[in-house]
């Protein structure tokens, strides 16, 4: 028999009516068992399915008053659709809940590496563990680097000026001119210790968020004016030539102390790394894309391509820590650059230039 269409409107109205219900109370008790068990919640689902889906049978066969076989055939078939509805849930609880014991079993393992065969959405989270774990292992490498260098630093001149300190005292060295020049290389010493002290200090600021910047509008040819003034001697004494390339104005709202940092680290290392008589450039303009742009060239003779990507981590030195030189660094200025340009919104890189390399530092640019 054909069913009239009030009949029809009436079961559509009242199944509608009933599965809404259920889904209301569906979606109640999920958010109730929101943190259980991914396995409960599809549970939760199936079980909706067959509630609502039975609720409208139900109508049905009280509207239409079936009967006997017709009604139970109906039941049955909504049961069965129900039980292999469970069926499948199970299957697929089972197995989300065995990837995620996969997964968290994986997180244990040191170093750990994501499972092969995960779902996706847990693939993405073993993957961004797995970047995490292994910048966390490299900074935490760099930091036992740091602490064991520096510690070896400060130790050699403090053993030292221990020395000289103690020849000066006995007596041992008493002839005018020793004496002098022990009492030079004291302060010498003391001086590049302090310097490397207050890196520590800077750098321990940035690392903690703590570097707190007065910015104002500056011009960037004021600042490599300053820097320049600030290095000179230490280029005269190498016999390095410094000019300076400047555009018109390149007003950025920057903290003049702390860019100038940056900068003056830039270009120390610059120096000491450029034989003399050759030449180290400082240009300051805006780039391509419209950024203000410092930038420190130099005669380098160029940094070898594989350590171009580590030059600004903590405690790098390049072929310094192979070979320590008299006046090599601690591996504490580019990351403390790298820090200030940084919380400046801007960004610092380097690439190998013509006879040596480029470093650059690219803020944004105020207009008007
Ligand atoms: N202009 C440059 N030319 C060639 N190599 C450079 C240059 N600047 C930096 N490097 C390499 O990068 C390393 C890290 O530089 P960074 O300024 O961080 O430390 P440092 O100069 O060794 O010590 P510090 O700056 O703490 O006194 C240097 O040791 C050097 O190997
Ligand atoms: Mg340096």
């Amino acid at each position: 028999m054909r069913p009239a269409a009030g009949d029809l409107a009436m079961v559509v109205a009242v199944t509608a009516g009933l599965g809404l219900l259920v889904a209301l109370a569906g979606i109640w008790v999920m958010w109730r068992l929101r943190t259980r068990s991914i396995g409960v919640m599809l549970a939760v689902v199936v079980v909706v399915a067959v509630a609502a889906t039975l609720a409208g049978v139900v109508a049905i066969i009280m509207k239409m008053l079936l009967e006997g076989a017709i009604r139970d055939f109906v039941l049955s078939v909504v049961a069965v659709g129900g039980l292999v509805g469970l069926g499948v849930a199970f299957v697929l609880a089972r197995r989300v809940v065995g990837e995620s014991r996969r997964l968290v079993a994986a997180v244990r393992e040191v170093p750990f590496v994501t499972p092969q065969g995960l779902p996706a959405e847990l693939r993405t989270i073993a993957s961004t563990l797995e970047e995490a774990y292994a910048r966390e292992r490299a900074l935490e490498g760099a930091r036992r680097e740091l602490v064991a260098w520096v510690s070896h630093d400060l130790r050699t001149p403090l053993a030292g000026m221990r020395a000289m300190a103690e020849a000066l005292e006995d007596g041992v060295v008493s002839d005018p001119e020793t004496v002098a020049r022990y009492h030079g290389q004291i302060k010498l010493e003391v001086e590049r210790l302090s310097a490397m002290v207050d890196d520590l200090f800077e750098l321990s600021r940035i690392h903690a968020g703590a570097l707190r910047l007065s910015r104002a509008r500056i011009g960037l040819a004021d600042l490599v004016a300053d820097t320049l003034a600030g290095v000179e001697p230490l280029a005269r004494a190498k016999g390095v030539v410094l000019t300076a390339e400047e555009a018109a104005t390149v007003p950025v709202e920057a903290d003049a102390g702390a860019l100038g940092r940056a900068l003056g680290n830039l270009v120390v290392n610059a120096i000491r790394h450029t034989p003399s008589d050759q030449t180290v450039v400082l240009r300051a303009g805006v780039d391509e894309e419209g950024m203000a742009c410092l930038s420190v060239s130099d005669c380098c003779g160029g940094i070898p391509e594989e350590d171009l990507p580590r030059v600004f981590d903590v405690a790098f030195r390049g072929e310094a820590a192979r070979t320590p030189v008299a006046d090599g660094g601690a591996g504490l200025g580019l990351a403390i650059a790298q820090g200030i340009v940084e919380a400046h919104d801007g960004m610092i890189g380097v690439v190998n230039d013509g006879p040596g390399c480029r470093f650059e530092i690219r803020l944004p640019l105020v207009r008007g």
